[in-house]
């Protein structure tokens, strides 16, 4: 009996000198418990800069959809109603409420830099998306390259038109930075050609405004040989001009956005000849905030692609943007 016991305890004692430390490690801490449980852990705030457009409300679908897989995170939602008063305000609510990450899709760059920077200087990290605020302050920005594909949509007009024609550009909000460099990029794109742009006009991202200025442009000019919106709201609200004027068959209509429920729609009607895809990089905000939260480093800049969506190619999912040279 004796030494039975005593076998025992050395097997015992034998079996915890090999498992003993390692079972100890894989306690797991308070913190890897409420993971494993997919407790809650952060609170997101997120402003919306408006969601009268349906990009934006794309957009927080793919956030909602995204963050629903983490329950370790919350989402709280703010639309500040395309308002940059608003927005600014909502900003510091959410550093007052102590939130633990902010993502922000700004209406403009100038308005809402101190209250991204004033959280960012705080220690809460900031996830810009889509338009961008001025400077620095922030932690990460992400979205596709808007210069980049106002490049391309000049090559791909020069292209379609030989070379000349007579082109209006119908511009998004100019104090927001997709409108700068959706515009630069383009005059970078059609430099060298016989394009003349005979009108252009802030239409501040706005269907119905796209669709008054092409109503002037119609009423100014005979011979309109292509309108380049920057984006597919304002494409489709020129058509429109166009269409009660009975001058839309005559015109080719280029927008961008692409989204599967609008742009792509309305190249597959033959409405717009091109769209370009603008990724609403909803999805990449969540999957960079939990890295954030989580102490991975992250890059301060993270460049979304972008396809060009054209009757020919509609039905193979478009085509990705490649460099052009000058
Ligand atoms: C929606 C929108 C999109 C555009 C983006 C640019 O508000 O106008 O159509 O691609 O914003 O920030």
């Amino acid at each position: 009996m004796r030494t039975r016991n005593y076998r025992l305890i050395v097997l015992l004692s034998f079996y915890l000198m090999f498992t003993g430390c390692s079972k100890k490690e894989e306690i797991p801490s308070p913190r890897e418990k409420a993971t494993e449980k997919k407790e809650l852990r952060w609170t997101i705030g997120m402003s919306q800069c408006n969601l009268g457009e349906p990009w934006r409300v794309q957009m927080n679908h793919d956030i909602r959809q995204e963050a629903e897989k983490h329950p370790e995170i919350r989402v709280i939602f703010k639309d500040a109603q395309n308002d940059s008063l608003r927005q600014r305000a909502q900003i510091e609510e959410f550093i007052n409420a102590g939130v633990d990450l902010i993502i922000v899709s700004p209406k403009e760059a100038a308005p809402l830099t101190p209250p991204v920077a004033a959280a960012y200087d705080k220690g809460i990290p900031v996830i810009v998306l889509d338009r961008r605020v001025l400077g620095e302050e922030y932690t990460c920005f992400i979205g596709a390259d808007n210069k980049r594909i106002g490049k391309a949509a000049g090559n791909w007009i020069v292209r379609r038109l030989g070379g000349k024609g007579n082109v209006v550009e119908l511009k998004g909000l100019m104090t927001s930075t997709p409108g700068q460099d959706r515009h630069t990029g383009f005059r970078e794109g059609i430099k060298g050609s016989s394009i003349d742009i005979i009108f252009e006009a802030d239409m501040k991202w706005l269907e119905p405004e796209a669709r008054n200025e092409m109503e002037s442009a119609l009423a100014r000019f005979k011979k309109i040989d292509l309108v380049y919106a920057h984006n597919d709201p304002g494409a489709h609200g020129a058509y429109l001009a166009a269409k009660a004027a009975g001058r839309e068959k005559g015109i080719i209509f280029v927008g961008i956005d692409g989204l599967p429920q609008e742009g792509q729609i309305y190249v597959k009607q033959g409405i717009l000849e091109a769209s370009f895809e603008y990724p609403t990089g909803g999805k990449e905000a969540i999957r960079t905030a939990l890295d954030i939260l989580n102490g991975k480093s992250v890059p301060k800049e993270i460049t979304l692609p972008s396809r060009v969506f054209t009757g020919k190619n509609i039905d193979k999912g478009g085509e990705w943007l490649k460099e052009e040279a000058d």
